[in-house]
Order: structure tokens, then sequence, then C-alpha cells
């Protein structure tokens, strides 16, 4: 049941008008005043009458049933508060019988959501500031699948420009192919550090020409920047298979170098294109902004031209509903561009371009820097992590099987939770003593929460759940039932508000109710067999809701830690 929708129907009944009620109920923080409440200052104007009197009055037309035990008005507010024992009831049974799809929903379902994310650029590192596009992206990813929307993630490939000149002519010159093919990505980076620290005015000149070559289908040039590329990709799909994301398409800018003419030629006809100091723009002056660059003065694209016409692929292609850019706040102003110049063609779709745009990711050490050669590769953060993990484990409970496993999903959810804890825009801090801790707001926390319940059910050695009919429930299990009846909202608004850290908020949330509970009611020695049924359930419903909400975030839990 819906409850929102069953109070707001009752509402209705009263002879208030239909519009928006259930969204307009809310959840008290304190369920002293009720469990849910309408504000109703809304409807004065309407009904001509004042809040308290409109609470007053609905509140004596409502009669309490089995789901509704008490309607209450207090000022202006019209607070209801549930039947306990049937709000418990039908969630723990509703999260056991729906299991791991408890929390999904239907409501996407027909509409396509384009997600741009991680998006790495070739040859380049892979490092701790690619975490959270990576992280978020993926978790959007999951999150809209789960809401019945068809998903499709894209890694916009950096893999057109000026340094893959560089490159080839820096290979050339000091590389060997078997100390590539051994070092992968790193060699190659190697190699571009080398170049822009000293390459001479003529191997300047060569690059040049060599990215002129790459673009004009030269066989040589080509077969080495693919190689790169494969390089590059080998290397991060690890990474990628690690952090549990994955992408439907690696169309990256490179793939627009050939579909750049018609947004060109659009651009034209609409009287948009304008010449400036040699260069063709969009003069946004109007709109307060800079002007956004089509083609420099030698005729080159830029990084905005082909973002334009990957806009208008993914339109055609996938008809999306709405299409997502998860990249760093630095390129707010490149994204308000590209939008504003696509409502400037005339696309009506423009609004349903989205900038999910998310904040810096630096470690303690304030390293994080690729210019000043200070990089922190994220693979070596992992890493990092599940050693840690491992040693804290094997601290904690060194008799235990498969550490290496649990270590693995221990280090790689705390990384995971790390960037998506905060609000996404947020400046972040990279702690490995804060995201390994077992009693902060962590994924290690959560984790554990899991296993502790796991315990409890594995000593239980129940098959099936019994849940009483009637169920005295105390204030602990309350807080619990209650916030595992919010999950499904929880989920829609992650995703409304393109922010998994509310899924990752709920987890901390849940668990901690949990652990209150688990701590102050005794469930395998409870005092009745139907007290102790009710609480075992409870264990496996929180668990239940704790698994799918992590693994909507891309977190394992392990049974044991
Ligand atoms: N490769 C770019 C970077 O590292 C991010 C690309 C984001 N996606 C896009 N369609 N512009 O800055």
């Amino acid at each position: 049941m819906n409850y929102k929708e069953y109070i707001a129907k009752k509402i209705i009944e009263c002879g208030l008008p239909d519009e928006g009620i259930a969204e307009n109920i809310a959840v008290p923080p304190n369920t002293d005043m009720g469990d849910y409440a309408l504000p109703c200052f809304k409807f004065a104007k309407v009904m001509r009458k004042s809040p308290v009197v409109i609470a007053q009055e609905l509140a004596a037309k409502i009669t309490p049933d089995n789901v509704i035990a008490e309607v209450l008005a207090l000022n202006g507010y019209l607070n209801f508060k549930i039947n306990k024992s049937s709000l418990a009831r039908e969630t723990v049974s509703k999260v056991l019988s729906q299991g791991e799809s408890y929390g999904s929903s239907k409501m996407g379902e027909g509409k396509t959501i384009c997600i741009d994310y991680s998006s790495v650029n070739i040859a380049k590192p892979f490092h701790i500031g690619h975490l959270s596009t990576t992280v978020i992206g993926g978790a959007l990813y999951k999150i809209y699948n789960y809401l019945g929307y068809k998903v499709v993630g894209i890694n916009h490939l950096g893999d057109y420009g000026t340094q893959f000149g560089k490159l080839i002519c820096a290979y050339k010159k000091w590389g060997d192919k078997d100390e590539v093919e051994k070092g992968g990505i790193h060699a190659i980076n190697d190699l571009y550090v080398r170049f822009n620290n000293e390459a001479t005015p003529e191997m300047e000149v060569e690059a040049r020409e060599y990215f002129r070559l790459i673009e004009s289908g030269d066989k040589e040039a080509n077969e080495i920047f693919e190689w790169f590329k494969s390089l590059t990709l080998d290397y991060v799909n690890k990474i990628y298979a690690r952090l549990g994301v994955k992408f439907d398409s690696y169309n990256g800018e490179r793939f627009y170098s050939d579909k750049m003419q018609p947004v060109i030629d659009e651009l034209v006809e609409k009287g948009l294109l304008k010449e400036s100091e040699g260069a063709k723009i969009v003069d946004l002056e109007p709109y307060g902004m800079p002007p956004c660059l089509i083609l420099r003065s030698d005729g080159a694209s830029l990084y905005a031209t082909r973002d334009l016409a990957a806009a208008l692929y993914r339109k055609n292609t996938y008809d999306f509903y709405k299409c997502l850019y998860v990249v760093a706040y630095q390129q707010n102003l490149h994204f308000k561009q590209i939008f504003k110049v696509l409502e400037l063609l005339g696309k009506e779709w423009a609004k349903d371009m989205v900038h999910v745009a998310y904040g810096m990711v630096s470690l303690e050490d304030g390293a994080m820097s690729t210019r000043k050669g200070k990089v922190v590769w994220l693979e070596d953060v992992i890493e990092k992590c599940v050693e840690k993990a491992y040693k804290v484990i094997e601290d904690k409970n060194p008799a235990l099987e498969n550490k290496q496993d649990i270590a693995e999903k221990v280090g790689i959810g705390s990384v995971i939770f790390g960037a998506l804890y905060n609000n996404k825009i947020k400046d972040i801090v990279f702690s490995y003593d804060k995201v390994l801790s077992f009693e902060g707001e962590t994924g290690v926390y959560c984790q554990y929460t899991c296993a502790r319940a796991y315990s409890v059910l594995q000593k239980a050695c129940v098959e099936s759940f019994n849940i009483p009919e009637n169920i005295n429930l105390l204030p602990q299990e309350y807080e619990v039932v209650r916030t595992l009846a919010s999950f499904p909202e929880i989920v829609v608004e992650a995703g409304e508000k393109y922010e998994p850290s509310v899924i990752a908020r709920f987890a901390v949330d849940l668990s901690q109710k949990f652990n209150k509970f688990y701590f102050d009611c005794k469930i395998l020695t409870a005092d009745d067999e139907d007290t102790k049924s009710f609480r075992l359930a409870l264990c496996a419903a929180t668990l239940q809701t704790l698994k799918n909400a992590l693994a909507l975030l891309g977190i394992g839990v392990p049974e044991k830690m």
C-alpha cells in the first residue's frame, strides 16, 4: 500500500480539490506528531478559510480505520498516525516477498535516459579525479534501471586532439614496442610527460603532422593510435569491472569527427554562426555568456563542436527522455553554452539535457594533480583500500574464510561509498581511515550491519518467516519499519535529484536504526514466540533492503566480516 495515496484519497473524499494532495503529504521527522502530515496553508485561499480551521474540519471528518489510527489537527497541519501493527506487517511482508526488487518501480517504462559518464581520455591516467564521475554515473545507471527506465551508458572517450600527434611523435623518438606493450597505460603516460618536458620546436611541428596523418587516415599513424586506445581501454575496463560499472557505448569524440558538418550547416542556415577574428562562433553575449567556439581560424573543430554533434546523434539514435552528463563542475560553462546553442537551434529537447555536476576529490596529503606529475592513480587508491580492509578483517576476525574476497568487497565498497556519501557538488577530501571506519557513516558500517543481521538469521535457522497478526511494536522496532517503508520513495528521490547520496544516507540511517533495535531488543531470546518471529522477520527485511540499497550504489555485501 502507498500510505500517502491512501491518506490523500481520504482527504479528497472530504471535498478537497484533487490537486497534488499526495505529493504535499510530508513525513515529519519526529513521529510523536504523527507519521504523515498535510500542511493546509496552500488551501486557505481557495477555501477562504484559515489553515487552522481547514485542518480542524478535516480532522473531524476523517474517521480512523484499520490503516489510520488517529487524525489530529495541529497549527494548520493535519497529522495522521498510522496503525503501527498493520504498517509493520505490511512493510515486512512486502520486503520479504519482493526480495531483490523491493524498491523498484515501473515509473520509467517506455522512456530512455542517456548517461554520459566516466568519459576517459585515451592515453591519460585514470586518477582519483575520475572516481566521482565513474561511481556517480554508475549508480545513476542502476537507479534508473531499477525505476524501469531504459538506460544507455555512454563513455564519451577523449580520443581526439593534437595530443595524440604528440604521443605518436614521442613514441617514434623514444618508444619501444615491448616496453609499451608491457607497461601499458603507464608507459604511454610516461612518453606523454616526456614529450611535454623535452620536446623541441621541431618535434612540435612533427607532432602536428602526425595528428594530421591520423585525421587523413594514414595507416601507420592510425595503427599506433588504435593500439594506444586498446591499451587504455584494457586498463580502464579492469577498473570498471572492480567498481561494477558498465557502458553500452564507447562512442567518443573521434566518432563525431565526420558528423559535425550537419551541425555547422544548421548553424549557418539559422543565421547563428558568426565570424570573429577568423574563427566561427555562436554569440552568446545576450545570455551573459562568452561565445561558443565552433571552428578555429585554421578550420579545426572544438570540444564543443563535437559535443553538439553528439547531442544530435544521441537524440536521433536513442530518442532520449533525458540526456545526462556526469562531469565536474569545472565544465559548468561548457554545458550551459552547449544547451543554449541547442535551444537557439530550436531543439525543444534542449530542456531535457542535464549537466550533473560534482565537486573535486582530493587526498588528505593534497595530492591529485596530473600536471605536477604528482598523480594518484585510481587503481592505487582502490588497491590500498583493499589492502587496508584485509588488515582490518585479519585483526578483527582472523579465522574468517575467504578473507581476500571479503576484503575486495569491503575495500571497493569503502571507495565507492566515500565518493557517494556527500551531496555530489561538494568538494571532498578522501581519507583512507575515514572511509574504512567501522563506526562512521561509511559503507563498511552498512556492510557490517548486514553481517550482523546475517549472523542472527543464521543462528535462528529459520526457513520462512511467520509474521504475527498483532504486533505490539517498541519504538526501536517502529523506527526500523518506518525507514524500510520509505525505501521506494528514497529511490525515486535519488533519481529525481540525480543524487546517489540520498541512497547512501538512507543506508546509514537504516543501519543506525537497525543497530539501535539490535542492541535494545532481544531477538533470539525474545520473551515469546510471536515477538521472536517478528523480530527475525525484521532482521531479514532490513538485510534485504540494505542489500538492495547498496547494490544500487555498486556495493556488494559479504555474509561475514
Ligand atoms: N573527457 C572529458 C574530460 O575528461 C569529459 C567528457 C565529458 N563528456 C562530454 N560529452 N563532454 O574532461
